[in-house]
């Protein structure tokens, strides 16, 4: 799997990054194991969890996921082989706790999240450490802060700030410039080929969707990617609805060369739209969960598929 190079020291990263979301909880762990074990065999390294993943899930308590991947480097001697992501500021503050009762990217708590994550991974440092969300409540200064610690003590690498607006996370780089503080390289929002509705609101809570000035903003800031979540819609190209936020002209003219595309190439959709997101003028990563391995090897396949100039342009022009 091809690799790209991201944040300051050029960290190579595959064009593929597996999400660990539901590995430990929707996934058991004997089929989480075979899932971690053949994306190294595909060539990927690139692993993305966070400090809460998923505490919404029947009992949940947010530790699942950290927990089964610090098995997995235990079981398996693979931290090394992983450029490691996690996250801090979306873990309720209390069990039973929702989303309005995150925690805050406060200086403090940011140190003791990425503390608690180190042990549940079985790891003296992770890769890449997420701010989760945009805490508006903590004055920016601080949550910068907060994270250029974490670069400072050795326990992360690089940071990179998820659900948040491009003119927040310049905001936050140049306070990081100003202060000689490790700044964000990278941002995690939710994209994928289809848009939903204009101004309609995300079901999924805490979703923020990149935005076109995302991408112009991290197209010309070297250096930096946006790892794409819910790239495949949660398997809505293929087999559940797409749902109202969706239902929109656009829709139908984007499906309609999806699948011209998918036939000329002999792809699948998922195939088409990881291409298309791989070869993005912006420096696109998507992210994917997958529940069988056979999903995984559908989506290594479809970052390597190259789309020709002419597919490109029809994929981009449908709306
Ligand atoms: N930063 C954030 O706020 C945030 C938010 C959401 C997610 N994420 C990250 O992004 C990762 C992926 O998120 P996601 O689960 O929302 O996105 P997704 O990749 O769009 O959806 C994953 C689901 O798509 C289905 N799928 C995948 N490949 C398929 C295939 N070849 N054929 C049919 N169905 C297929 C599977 O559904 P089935 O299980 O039904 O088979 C799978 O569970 C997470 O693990 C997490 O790391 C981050």
């Amino acid at each position: 799997m091809e690799r790209i190079a991201l944040g300051p020291d050029g960290i190579g990263v595959s064009r593929l990054c597996l999400g660990a979301m539901a590995l430990g909880t929707v996934q058991d762990e004997a089929l989480s194991f075979e899932i971690l074990d053949r994306f190294l065999e595909l060539g990927g390294n690139f692993v993305d969890t966070a400090n809460c993943y998923m505490f919404w899930d029947g009992d949940g308590t947010g530790d699942q996921s950290e927990l089964l991947l610090g098995r997995w480097f235990a079981a398996r001697g693979t931290r090394d082989a992983v450029v490691l992501a996690t996250k801090a500021g979306r873990r309720p503050l209390f069990f039973g706790g929702g989303m309005e009762h995150s925690e805050p990217l406060s200086r403090e708590r940011i140190g003791a999240a990425l503390d608690e994550s180190l042990a549940r991974l079985g790891t003296d440092r992770v890769d890449l450490f997420w701010a989760h969300r945009d805490d508006r409540d903590t004055p920016l200064a601080e949550t910068v802060a907060g994270f250029d610690d974490a670069v400072r003590a050795g326990k992360a690498r690089m940071v990179g700030a998820s659900n948040a607006a491009s003119w927040r996370v310049e905001q936050a780089r140049g306070i990081a410039a100003g202060t000689g503080s490790a700044a964000y390289t990278a941002m995690q929002n939710r994209y994928s080929y289809l848009k939903p509705r204009p101004g309609t609101r995300l079901p999924e809570g805490g979703h923020v969707h990149a935005s076109e000035d995302d991408l112009d903003y991290l197209a010309n800031t070297p250096g930096t990617a946006l790892l794409a979540y819910s790239s495949l819609l949660s398997g809505a190209y293929v087999k559940k609805p797409l749902g109202e936020h969706y239902a929109h002209p656009g829709t139908d003219a984007r499906l309609k060369v999806l699948d011209e595309v998918a036939s000329e190439t002999g792809a699948t959709r998922n195939q088409v739209v990881l291409a298309w997101l791989a070869g993005h003028d912006a420096p696109i990563i998507p992210l994917v969960g997958v529940s069988s391995v056979a999903q995984l090897e559908e989506a290594a396949a479809g970052v390597a598929l190259k789309l020709d100039a002419g597919q490109r342009d029809r994929l981009n022009a449908a709306a």
